[in-house]
C-alpha cells in the first residue's frame, strides 16, 4: 500500500476531508464515479462551495489525484467512503451508491487495511450492510481489516467550523478498529471523540439532525400561531436566547432544506418503524410541519397582495434568494423550489434573484435570474425574502419594494414589509 488514504465520493463531504488530508501531509487519492468531477478536479476545477479551484489546483500540485478506476484502492493504507445517501421512494435510505462504493473496495481489499463510512445512514448499516460486503472475500472485519462508521459533520458555508476543527466521532466493529480509524483521524482533526461502537457513531449524528429538525419544525409551527395571536416570534426568540443556559435559539423559515435536516431524520424514522413497528413520532410531526412551510408563506404572501387588493392570479412575485442556505451556491432540497411551485399553481408570474444563482431549475423549468434588480423590485408587486445572503442590502431591498415578505426576519417592518 503505497498511499496514506483514498476517499471514495469526492463532493460536499469527501473533498474538504482531502483538502484536510492533504495539509496534514498525506498522500491522498480520490475515486469518484463521475468523470466530469473526476476531470475537473485533475484540472484544477472545484464544484463544491467550500473549496476555490485554486486550493483544488494547489491540492493536485502536492500530488492529489483523482481518478474513475476502481484500482487505486488496494494501494491506500486508508479508504473513507462519503458517497450519497440520497431518500428512495419508499420514504427509507437509497443505499445503492454505499453498496457500489462497497462493492468497489471489497474486490480490491488488503489485509491491514482500515476502511471507514462517513456517509448518513441509519444505524446498523456498517455492521449489516457493509461488513458482510467486505467479509465476502474471506478477511475478517476487525482483525484482518478494520472497519468504522465515523458521521460525517461538515457545515457548507460555516467559516468558523471546517474539516479539522469540528470533533470527529469514531466507532468501529472491534476496539482495535475503533483505535485505528481515531488514529487516523488523529493525524487530520483537531479533536477525535470515540464511540462504544458502529450504532453509537451512526445514531449520534441522526439525533443531532433530528434535534435541529424538531427545533426548527417547533419554532416553524409557533411562527404560524404568533402571527395570528399578533406576537412577534423573532422578538420573543431573541429575548429567550439571552438565557445563558439551558436553551439555543431556532428561526423559523419558509422551510428546510440541503441534504441533511430534511432527509436523514427520515432514515431514523422509517428504521425505528421498519423493525420496531411503531413510529418515531417527533421526527414525523417535525416533517409534516416543516414540509408544509412552504405552503404556508405562499398563504400569507396571498394575504398581503389581498390587503393592497391584489389577487396573486396575474401578480408579479420576485423571490430573493433560493438556495437552501446562506452565502452558498447549494441548492439542494431548497424550500424555494415548493414555494416558486405554490405560487405558479395560484397564477403568480414568479421571477428570482440570487447572488449565487445564475439559473435556477424549479420543477422540471429553468428559469434565468433578473438581470436587474432594482428594476425588477420595482415591477414586482411582492417580494420575497427567501435567503439571507450576505451581499443583500435588506433595508434598501425592503424599502424599494410595494411589499416585502421577509420570512427570515431580518427587516425592520412598516407598513410595507411584514416578517413571517
Ligand atoms: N453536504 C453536506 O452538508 C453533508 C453534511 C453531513 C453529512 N453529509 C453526508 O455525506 C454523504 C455525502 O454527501 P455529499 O454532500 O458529499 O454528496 P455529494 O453529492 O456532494 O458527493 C458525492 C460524490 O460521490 C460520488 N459517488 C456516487 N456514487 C459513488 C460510488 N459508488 N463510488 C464513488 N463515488 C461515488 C458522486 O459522483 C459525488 O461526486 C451523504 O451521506 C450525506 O448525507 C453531507
Amino acid at each position: 500500500m503505497t498511499v496514506d488514504l483514498a476517499v471514495v465520493g469526492l463532493g460536499y463531504v469527501g473533498l474538504p476531508l482531502v483538502f484536510e488530508a492533504v495539509h496534514a501531509g498525506m498522500s491522498v487519492r480520490g475515486y469518484d464515479v463521475n468523470r466530469g468531477v473526476v476531470d475537473g478536479l485533475n484540472g484544477g476545477v472545484s464544484h463544491i462551495d467550500d473549496l476555490s479551484d485554486e486550493q483544488v489546483a494547489d491540492l493536485v500540485s502536492r500530488g492529489f489525484a483523482a481518478t474513475t478506476d476502481a484500482s487505486v484502492l488496494a494501494e491506500a493504507k486508508h479508504i473513507v467512503i462519503c458517497v450519497p445517501t440520497p431518500l428512495a421512494e419508499d420514504g427509507g435510505p437509497d443505499l445503492g451508491p454505499v453498496r457500489a462504493a462497497v462493492g468497489d473496495i471489497a474486490r480490491h481489499l488488503q489485509p491491514g487495511q482500515v476502511v471507514v463510512l462517513e456517509s448518513t445512514t441509519y444505524p446498523g448499516t456498517t455492521e449489516e450492510i457493509v461488513q458482510p460486503l467486505l467479509e465476502a472475500g474471506g478477511l475478517k472485519a476487525g482483525t484482518d481489516f478494520h472497519l468504522a462508521f465515523s458521521p460525517e459533520r461538515i457545515d457548507p458555508g460555516n467559516e468558523k467550523f471546517g474539516a479539522k476543527n469540528t470533533p470527529k466521532v469514531v466507532g468501529g466493529v472491534s476496539p482495535e478498529s475503533t483505535e485505528a480509524a481515531a488514529a487516523f483521524y488523529g493525524r487530520v482533526v483537531d479533536t477525535v471523540v470515540r464511540t462504544k461502537g458502529t450504532r453509537e457513531a451512526e445514531m449520534a449524528k441522526l439525533l443531532e439532525n433530528t434535534y435541529r429538525h424538531i427545533n426548527i419544525a417547533l419554532v416553524n409551527e409557533m411562527a404560524r400561531f404568533c402571527h395570528e395571536l399578533d406576537i412577534d416570534l423573532w422578538d420573543v426568540i431573541d429575548a429567550a436566547k439571552t438565557k445563558p443556559f439551558g436553551f439555543q435559539a431556532f428561526y423559523p423559515g419558509p422551510g428546510v432544506g440541503g441534504h441533511c435536516i430534511p432527509i436523514d431524520p427520515n432514515y431514523l424514522s422509517y428504521n425505528v418503524r421498519a423493525r420496531l413497528g411503531y413510529p418515531f413520532r417527533f421526527v414525523e410531526l417535525a416533517q409534516e410541519i416543516n414540509a408544509t412551510m412552504p405552503s404556508y408563506v405562499v398563504k400569507r404572501a396571498q394575504d398581503i397582495l389581498n390587503e393592497d387588493g391584489k389577487a396573486m392570479k396575474g401578480a408579479t412575485v420576485l423571490l430573493l434568494g433560493v438556495t437552501y442556505k446562506p452565502n452558498i451556491a447549494d441548492q439542494r432540497e431548497s424550500p424555494a423550489v415548493p414555494v416558486a411551485k405554490h405560487l405558479r399553481e395560484k397564477g403568480a408570474a414568479v421571477v428570482f434573484h440570487d447572488p449565487h444563482v445564475e439559473q435556477w431549475r424549479t420543477n422540471g423549468s429553468v428559469t434565468e435570474r433578473v438581470a436587474d434588480l432594482d428594476e425588477a423590485i420595482a415591477n414586482a408587486d411582492l417580494v420575497m425574502l427567501l435567503q439571507h445572503h450576505r451581499d443583500y442590502d435588506i433595508e434598501a431591498l425592503a424599502g424599494a419594494s410595494k411589499r416585502f415578505f421577509d420570512t427570515r426576519g431580518v427587516a425592520a417592518e412598516s407598513p410595507t414589509v411584514q416578517r413571517l
